[in-house]
């Protein structure tokens, strides 16, 4: 394993590797490493000759001050973790003027209204600054393939159609769910909760669960109404939205269409802590 915080450097070490012919694949990360990124890394080990994982915690795709400050950090637990998984991997750990230069922000993106609901109406500019910093690692890296998590489900199709749009040729390749013990979606984020708090939300999976129960026989409305008075009687977990859209679009659901694919998605608080998760209905 080698780590570099300086992208030059980085270059330089990926271009001896393509000079062998070797394949590269990427997962941009922000740290606090779990079994979930785990699993991305050890996908991308197994289908790329060398892997670049990046641990940033990208400043601009924050719009709370605390949630950036509170964002846990632990590089040295990170490197065991990654030690553990190959040697082939090369870890990127810059700075955020190494990536961004003296000004930290984000560019503006049409992301054909795929940033206007859910996270993207919730956190102001979070989305401008996701597709800010990996179009940044994926024009550096330059991998023959990107990997994400599909717990951020919406960032994985912004990612796409970044990809798409750009017309850049790099394979993004999205990676199921990793779930605690109590089915709580494997988030670095869970750190932050409590052991009961932990546990009691996996009563978010549970109801994402019994909502795709009800996707056969039941309205988007009727679910929706059902999901808040589930949350309304918990004490402990505070619902920020769920809503059930189009795959594809991120569209709301008005009627069920043939052949489309729809998924739920929720945002919660438990602990002053955010948590999102989602599931495939059909
Ligand atoms: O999913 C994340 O951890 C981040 O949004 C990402 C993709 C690493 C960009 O900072």
């Amino acid at each position: 394993m080698h780590i570099f915080d300086r992208k030059g450097e980085l270059i330089a070490q990926l271009q001896l590797e393509r000079n062998k012919n070797r394949t590269v694949g990427l997962v941009p990360t922000m740290g606090a490493l779990h079994q979930g990124h785990l699993s991305l890394v050890k996908k991308a080990v197994l289908e790329n000759d060398v892997v670049v994982v990046s641990v940033f915690v990208n400043p601009t795709q924050f719009d709370q001050k605390e949630d950036l400050e509170k964002y846990p950090r632990n590089l040295d637990q990170d490197l065991d973790l990654l030690k553990s998984v190959g040697p082939n991997i090369l870890v990127f750990t810059p700075n955020a003027n190494e990536i961004y230069g003296e000004d930290v922000v984000s560019k503006s993106y049409d992301f054909d209204g795929l940033d206007q609901v859910m996270e993207g109406a919730f956190r102001t500019g979070h989305f401008d600054g996701v597709g800010t910093v990996v179009e940044l690692f994926l024009t550096t890296v330059a991998p023959d393939r990107a990997y994400f998590g599909e717990k951020d489900f919406q960032q994985l199709q912004i990612i796409k159609k970044l990809v798409d749009t750009r017309q850049l040729p790099y394979t993004i390749v999205g990676c199921p769910i990793e779930r605690e013990a109590h089915g709580l979606a494997m988030s670095s984020r869970n750190e932050r909760l409590s052991q009961t708090t932990r546990e009691e939300a996996g009563f978010i999976y549970k109801t994402l669960k019994t909502a795709k129960f009800k996707f056969g026989t039941e309205s988007a409305k009727e679910i929706t109404d059902w999901v808040s008075s589930q949350f309304a009687e918990n004490s402990t977990l505070e619902l920020e939205y769920f809503e059930i859209a189009e795959e594809d679009t991120l569209t709301p659901m008005t009627e069920k269409t043939a052949n489309q694919k729809y998924r739920a998605f929720i945002a919660v608080y438990a602990d002053g802590v955010r948590l999102i998760d989602n599931l495939r209905l059909n």
